[in-house]
């Protein structure tokens, strides 16, 4: 058998003879790169295309090649049913009672015959369990189930967040994007709405384009009060309340209401984001294979959920480098009405982007259906690989013939007719581009156990274990506690200045006018404020009365660039931070501010309504000292500031400010990936010119080998002949005549005889040498090729970072200032009738 194992290569199966339809040694090794085209797998049910894909997928995960696999039927999950030990309890939960109630057997028994099955059937095609084993360690293979929490549910929120690359200069496609995301939430919603003309999917679209551009997030309840108060007025030229009423409005605004605001809609909130970086890549750096199992969903569902992934997968798409390697790939077992040669569903849009644009970032799309009729074919020009599996009647052959021809053009209809007649199961052809002919071949067996779908609580006991049980950090910005003194509770009360407690004046205090102050903006009312103490103590205040008092605190806001042209990296960040007075001394103590999240243009210049302030500490009062601590704090935002970036020195490769981990091993995996390719073609053409001339020389022992026989058999003849005549003579036959040189004649003929045989022997010994030779070089071959794919592979382990200083020149100081910061100083009265207090800091949102 040949080998199987080649790198970048994918092992489909073996190929079938056109005329005995016999199957025969000939592994069918696929180039992983001819997927940069696309594929489509049709067959009748049965035909074996969900096996030929699983199949396909364990191949790509072998090689390290990540997946995001749409599956409507629930087979896919079966990728997980991989089992290295092949025992018959290994398979026996996952056995189908019905199968073995129909075989008369009980479940072990079953179990122990699947078992069987399996390994006989891996064995079969060159496969075993270590290769099971190795299978489970190259892919973090994981169900999501959207909408559900079986499996891992997906959050669609990230769908309505705004892009992060901005929207200055990518306008087009977020509007693409847009569209499609419209039309998928009005689908949920039963709305039928035509993008350019129904003034639903128009307002929509203006609700998302106007919160993009400003960088803003929308989430579904920002998005229901937007239909009902549009934020922009004019749609065209016409005013919003002409062109779509509020009274409409509001029928929209509680259509996608009821939806979302019901409890069955809440898994759709939770759970992994729709992040297509991070659905491709496990934490611990494997790639993933995700499998989105939707078999639970009913259909306006699963448009929605698809037409999303779809969206995400082309914006994910654009962001990425182009190669020619294949960095991943989009897998839909079923595409049945989401491709339709002559309607318009929402998922239809994202598809034919993809099917144009995912080639050059090296995303293989790879589509499969029973019916040749439910594809739209000009969606698939240009499409590189096709497998047709049987097909159930002569018109599906002349359909998927005609679509083939329409497609790839120049296909010779009678011999690939005459190809795809009487196809057995689990028999495909394969029609590459990128391959002189097509060939019929069988699909090699799967190593995942095919046992069908799974149902939710099947999946559910496939879940991942999440490592991560950790009670989550309470949220940053919480209010904090100080004591309180009733003292300064009861200024509410009092009326009169000479009520307040000592230094504490209801003006600002007198401060030279160059000292630099700013207020901290009010973000909480108090009744907010009562709010948030009572939420603290746990019980309702009593006769509460808040003052809102003013502390002088340090405020520092600055930012910094980080500038590497050589790296590309052009990143700003902006650090502030709130200083206690003890902090400031004779120098200040900037590793103990507090980070806060502030612009500088949200300072205000003045109090936010009545106020009382309190005294300002000698370390504050000063201009000169407020001055300094401007310098210093840019010194220490330059010392202190650096940009931590991903860097693989052997890929020459670095991440990108504010790229996840995931992000970045996906653009390293690929570029190791392209050079393992490159390494490997360069290694590969080395070594077949090594045995072009091995092959070569093999060729001309074997043509004198001939030679050798034939001289042999001749001189073998004319031994015989001779000694046929030196007997003649000796008999004196003819005439007495005395034939002396007869018998030294005879002698001579042997001893050529024995030489031709040991010619024969020499070139036989020779032959040999060179087939070892020959084996021996090509097992170095894969020897080699074997270390170079680990070397490229080992670099993703552990990246390194890179540190990107700030240039001086790109550290900014905005703002250092006296800050008063307000507090709401809440006097209430104890359960035991005491009057007592509380503190709610109110210049911090209250988190939700
Ligand atoms: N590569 C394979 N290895 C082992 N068994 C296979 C393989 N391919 C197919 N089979 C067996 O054949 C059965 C039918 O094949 P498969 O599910 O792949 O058909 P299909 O073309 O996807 O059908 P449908 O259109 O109904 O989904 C499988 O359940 C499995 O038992
Ligand atoms: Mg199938």
């Amino acid at each position: 058998m040949q080998p199987i194992e080649r790198l970048g290569a994918f092992y489909l199966g073996r190929e079938v003879d056109p005329e005995t339809r016999d199957r025969s040694d000939a592994a069918v090794m696929y180039d992983a790169r001819d997927l940069t085209t696309h594929g489509v797998c049709v067959g009748m049910t049965g035909s074996g295309k969900t096996g030929l894909c699983v199949g396909l997928l364990e191949e790509a995960a072998l090689d390290g090649v990540p997946a995001l696999i749409i599956d409507p039927k629930g087979d896919i999950a079966n990728l997980l049913l991989t089992f290295p030990e092949l025992r018959p309890e290994d398979f026996a939960p996952w056995i189908n009672p019905d199968d073995a109630r129909r075989k008369g057997m009980d479940i072990p028994a079953y179990a122990k015959k699947t078992a069987d099955t399996w390994r006989a059937g891996l064995a079969e095609w060159g496969q075993d369990g270590e290769r099971i084993r190795r299978l489970r360690g190259s892919a973090d293979f994981r169900v999501y189930t959207p909408g559900s929490d079986a499996g891992v549910p997906v959050s669609i929120l990230s769908s309505l967040r705004a892009p992060r690359q901005g929207w200055e200069g990518n306008e087009e496609g977020l509007r693409e994007q847009i569209r499609g995301t419209v039309s998928a939430l009005l689908g949920l919603a039963g709305v039928e709405a035509d993008p350019l003309r129904s003034p639903e999917h128009i307002l929509l679209a203006n609700i998302f384009e106007h919160a993009w551009r400003q960088g803003r997030d929308l989430d579904l309840a920002a998005l229901i009060t937007s239909i009902q108060n549009p934020p922009v007025r004019k749609l065209g030229v016409f005013d919003v309340d002409t062109f779509y009423p509020a009274k409409d409005r509001f029928g929209l605004a509680m259509a996608l209401n009821n939806i979302m605001a019901s409890p069955g809609f809440a898994p759709w909130l939770q759970g992994d984001p729709l992040d297509i970086a991070a659905l491709l890549q496990a934490p611990d750096g494997r790639p993933r294979h995700a499998i989105f199992s939707i078999a639970h969903l009913d259909d306006q569902q699963r448009m929605f959920f698809v037409t999303l992934l779809l969206e995400q997968t082309v914006a994910w798409v654009r962001r990425q480098s182009g190669t020619t390697s294949l960095r991943a790939l989009l897998y839909m077992d079923e595409v049945f009405g989401f491709l339709p040669p002559s309607a318009n569903p929402p998922s239809k849009a994202p598809m034919l982007t993809l099917l144009k644009q995912a080639r050059a970032a090296g995303l293989g799309v790879v589509l499969t259906t029973q019916n040749p009729v439910d594809l739209d074919y000009k969606a698939l020009s240009n499409t590189g690989t096709w497998f047709i599996g049987k097909l159930q009647t002569e018109q599906d052959k002349a359909r998927i013939l005609d679509g083939l021809e329409s497609a790839s053009g120049g296909v010779d209809r009678g011999t690939i007719s005459d190809l795809i007649g009487d196809l057995g199961q689990r028999v495909f052809l394969l029609h590459n581009v990128h391959e002189s002919a097509p060939l019929l071949f069988q699909t090699r067996w799967a190593m995942s156990y095919l046992r069908g779908p799974l149902t939710r609580d099947q999946i559910r006991t496939l879940k991942p274990v999440e490592a991560d049980g950790a009670t989550p950090a309470p949220a940053a910005g919480a209010p904090t506690v100080a004591a309180t003194t009733a003292e300064i509770a009861e200024i509410a009360a009092a009326d009169t200045a000479d009520a307040l407690p000592e230094g504490y004046q209801r003006t600002p205090p007198a401060l030279p006018p160059t000292l630099p102050q700013a207020y901290l903006p009010v973000a909480l009312s108090d009744a907010d404020g009562v709010t948030a103490l009572a939420d603290r103590e746990g019980r309702a205040l009593t006769d509460a009365a808040a003052a809102l008092v003013y502390e002088p605190r340090l405020v520092a806001l600055g930012r910094v660039g980080f500038v590497d042209r050589r790296r590309g990296v052009d990143d700003e960040r902006a650090i502030g931070l709130l200083l206690d007075p003890e902090s400031v001394g004779t120098i200040v103590r900037w590793d103990d501010g507090e980070p806060i999240d502030l612009d500088a243009n949200a300072l205000e210049p003045a109090a936010g309504g009545e106020a009382v302030f309190a005294p300002v500490p000698g370390t504050l009062d000063k201009t000169k000292k407020i001055k300094a601590a401007n310098k210093d704090f840019r010194d220490h935002l330059y010392q202190s500031q650096t940009l931590e970036i991903f860097h693989i020195p052997e890929l020459k490769l670095y991440g990108e400010a504010g790229e996840s981990e995931a992000e970045f091993l996906g653009r390293a995996r690929l570029a190791a990936r392209e050079k393992r390719d490159a390494e490997v073609d360069k290694l590969r053409r080395k070594v077949q010119r090594a045995l072009d001339r091995l092959e070569k020389k093999l060729a001309r022992e074997e043509r004198e080998l001939e030679e050798d026989k034939a001289d042999y058999s001749a001189r073998k003849r004319e031994e015989l002949l001779s000694a046929g005549e030196t007997l003649i003579g000796m008999l004196g036959v003819f005439g007495g005549r005395k034939r002396t040189s007869g018998l030294s004649s005879a002698a001579r003929k042997r001893r050529m005889t024995s030489n031709a045989k040991m010619d024969i022997a020499e070139s036989e010994e020779e032959i040999a040498v060179l087939r070892e030779e020959i084996e021996a070089v090509q097992a170095q071959f894969e020897e080699d090729a074997e270390a170079i794919a680990e070397k490229w592979d080992a670099l993703l382990d552990a990246p390194g970072t890179h540190a990107v200083k700030p240039r001086r020149t790109d550290v900014r100081v905005d703002v250092v200032a006296l800050a008063w910061t307000p507090v709401w100083e809440i006097g209430h009265t104890s359960a035991g009738g005491r009057r007592t207090g509380g503190r709610v800091e109110a210049w911090r949102q209250v988190s939700g």
